[in-house]
């Protein structure tokens, strides 16, 4: 990692190749070994833009944030997404790409929840399959990350987090299993926090007995920056357990410090080591090395097609935005004769992704202002001179505010919203056809987000919302509300208010035109959620015990809801929520019908198939879930799991499309505990095919004849505490 001030560089560390890169490996020039690069994603390549006495720039696209991706269901689209991400990575002259980033959504706050996909892991999984698939297309490397359980930021490099061997296997692994298995990504990226007491850059049972014994791995593994050490502070005095993390099959310490050097060889020459690990994981690393752009002597361009690249981000947000509510059907707005309203900070200065080592640095981000006005429409200038200076002045002082809190690392505060006066707003409603306002949020790596004034909007966002709601109605005009956010935020107190959401997230650099691309019509929404928004944050069950205890510096966190997480809990015990996973509207309407089995009794697989015509009047697509119900004789079971999605094309009203599903035995196993097995058991099956969690719309049953053993493995993950987890 060049130029981290800590570090006393390594023995023959090049020249910084790409500037802002987060590391890699070290050339040793003796044997012909090229140095490799490393940089961050997942949003987009992260590199410095700029470099000293080169008048030449390196910007990369900002592509859509992972949630954003995730919630296209699109598993094609987000291949194109890693294609054109590869190609900036190859381009810059880069050789592994430091993403996806996969973990679960245990609970709203978790800071990093943007860069994530899900609460389910079977969505995360061939998010990231996709992903990986097509970054590596163009013969660059992936780091899927962080692996595993890491589902928080608060004191994330100590923390231990208490995990049953069912929740890690059924959630918190599985996503990792699917990508893995499917996509074989070059690397893997160890998580910081502890797995029931032991790192999981020295965990044994993770790295070897399940990725590399069960799961048939051959890539490497490298720690996250500085994975081992108890926080950033201690790097200077200390050094992570070295020998534990070799011999756990961690095959690379990142960024690697000259201590731990030291330390390995030491325990080399006095025999403390397993040599026959070392030599394990330098096979692997050569391995890695041979087949990377630079040991193939690439010329890369510095000039990858980033003209072509903002019309795939442009397109693909809007495949992931969630149209929450749509009343009167307001949306797509397409009077563009008289004045729009535009208000909210974030509208003057949208939110391409969030901050920390997933902070692209793109070249631009259109706001949603300019996105509108380049769509034709009129937007209010007095409104618009008021907004603009007033937000230039508050971000620069939060700026400030950051890079004095530790820069990239700093946390998040939102500026306050611009106080808006209720004569202004009387007539602004009597002269504009319609309000838009924006509700805005950021986070990053390094912080949790806070229950208050952000999962919860602050006073002055209700404020706003009330006083510019009361305003139009009282006009006859309507509100449109849009969310520049990455992760959930409380919708139930305040939805009635306002005529139409539309979730947008954090849309990446083309985020205005993506927006209004949308508002428009020019694309019809399609996206739908991958997390449950709950109607409290305290429904969340996970909500007792994040970010653990002790609460004000928590060390330790229980996971006692089990596999009980989003819609697992929610449906299953009955929780209503504000918005249920699965959810999106769209601007036509779709009939489902023809559910068909392929057989009654279940023998090696089923395969489900279903028909879905777009029933309205504009071309749309359309995410068919398919949920199903197990028996629970072995074992208490999430009401209903999905087990397989996939989306329509572009349907045109009228037309249709028969989906097919293949289910085979592992698609509805679970894990067994007692039997170390996953177990597809005897019993009647129902399958639900859903338009969300909730909205059922076909369902059909099949038999297992007797308890199918689908793979006997392991007893791993032995719990460091007693925790007793939720059954239903
Ligand atoms: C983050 C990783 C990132 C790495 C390198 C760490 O702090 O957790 O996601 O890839 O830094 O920048």
């Amino acid at each position: 990692m060049p130029g981290y001030a800590g570090l006393v560089p390594l023995e023959g560390e090049p020249d910084v190749r790409v500037l802002g890169a987060a590391g890699g490996t070290m050339a040793i020039p003796r044997l012909g070994i090229p140095e490799t690069v490393f940089a961050d994603g997942p949003a987009g390549l992260r590199i410095q833009p700029k470099r000293k006495d080169d008048p030449y720039t390196y910007y990369a696209t900002a592509f859509p944030v992972g949630t954003a991706l995730a919630s296209s269901w699109n598993t094609e689209l987000i291949e194109e997404v890693g294609k054109a991400m590869g190609e900036e990575v190859k381009e810059y002259g880069v050789d592994v790409y430091l993403a996806p980033a996969l973990n679960i959504h245990r609970n709203p706050l978790n800071g990093r929840n943007f860069e994530y996909y899900s609460e389910d892991p079977l969505v995360s999984g061939e998010i990231a399959s996709a992903y990986v698939r097509g970054v590596q297309s163009n013969g660059v490397g992936t780091s899927v990350k962080h692996y595993a359980a890491n589902n928080q930021e608060s004191n994330r490099l100590r923390l231990n987090a208490h995990v049953s061997e069912r929740a890690m296997r059924e959630l918190y692994l599985k996503g990792f299993e699917i990508a893995i298995k499917d996509a074989e990504p070059w690397t893997i990226m160890s998580a910081y926090n502890k797995i029931n007491g032991v790192y999981a850059s020295a965990n044994e049972d993770l790295l070897t007995t399940v990725l590399r014994d069960e799961w048939d791995y051959k890539g490497i593994v490298m720690t996250d920056w500085f994975g081992g050490y108890p926080g950033f502070e201690s790097i200077q005095d200390s050094v992570s357990d070295v020998v534990a993390q070799i011999e756990a099959g961690n095959d690379l310490l990142m960024p690697g410090a000259e201590k731990q050097k030291a330390a390995l060889v030491k325990a080399l020459k006095e025999g403390k080591v397993n040599e026959e690990a070392i030599n394990t994981s330098l096979k692997r690393i050569l391995a890695y090395i041979i087949e990377t752009p630079t040991f193939k002597g690439y010329k890369y361009s510095n000039d990858p097609d980033l003209k072509a690249n903002a019309q795939v981000t442009r397109s693909a947000a809007t495949e992931g935005m969630v149209l929450l509510k749509n009343e009167d059907e307001v949306l797509p707005f397409t009077n563009k004769s008289g004045t729009i309203a535009v208000f909210g900070d974030t509208s003057y200065s949208f939110i391409a992704g969030g901050t920390g080592s997933g902070d692209v640095n793109e070249a631009y981000t259109v706001s949603l202002i300019d996105g509108l006005t380049g769509a034709g429409y009129t937007i209010d200038k007095d409104l618009q001179t008021a907004y603009v200076p007033f937000v230039e002045k508050m971000n620069a002082k939060e700026m400030k505010r950051r890079e004095e809190n530790g820069g990239l690392l700093s946390d998040v505060q939102r500026i306050p919203e611009m106080p808006l006066d209720r004569e202004m707003l009387a007539e602004k409603a009597k002269a504009s056809e319609v309000a838009v306002i924006t509700i805005g949020r950021n986070a990053g790596e390094q912080h949790d987000r806070k229950i208050t004034n952000d999962f919860y909007l602050g006073q002055d966002e209700i404020k706003m919302i009330n006083s510019v709601s009361d305003a139009f109605h009282a006009e006859g005009k309507k509100v449109i509300v849009i969310l520049n956010i990455g992760g959930v935020i409380e919708t139930a107190t305040w939805k009635d208010k306002v005529d139409a959401i539309l979730l947008a997230w954090q849309v990446g650099q083309e985020g205005g035109n993506s927006v209004a691309d949308v508002f428009s019509g020019i694309k019809n929404p399609s996206g739908k959620l991958t997390m449950t928004f709950p109607v409290d944050y305290h429904n969340h069950p996970s909500a007792e015990n994040f970010p653990g205890f002790p609460a004000h510096d928590p060390s330790e966190v229980f996971y006692k809801e089990g596999i009980y997480v989003g819609y697992r809990y929610f449906n299953t015990f009955g929780i209503k929520s504000s918005y249920e996973f699965g959810f999106g509207k769209s601007y036509t309407t779709f009939e489902y019908s023809d559910l068909k089995l392929s057989e009654s009794t279940f023998e090696d697989e089923i395969e489900v198939s279903v028909k879905v015509k777009n029933t309205g009047e504009v071309t749309g697509k359309e995410v068919v879930q398919v949920y199903v119900s197990a028996p629970t004789n072995l074992a208490d079971k999430p009401s209903e799991e999905l087990r397989a999605f996939a989306k329509t094309k572009a349907l045109k009203p009228g037309k249709s499309e028969k989906l097919k599903f293949t289910l085979k035995a592992k698609d509805l196993a679970s894990f067994i505990d007692e039997q170390s097995a996953w177990i597809t058991e005897k019993g009647t099956y129902t399958v639900k095919i859903g338009a969300s969690s909730l909205d059922i719309q076909l369902t059909d049953d099949f038999s297992v004849a007797k308890d199918i053993t689908v793979e006997k493995v392991n007893n791993v993950f032995d719990l460091d505490a007693k925790m007793e987890t939720l059954k239903n």
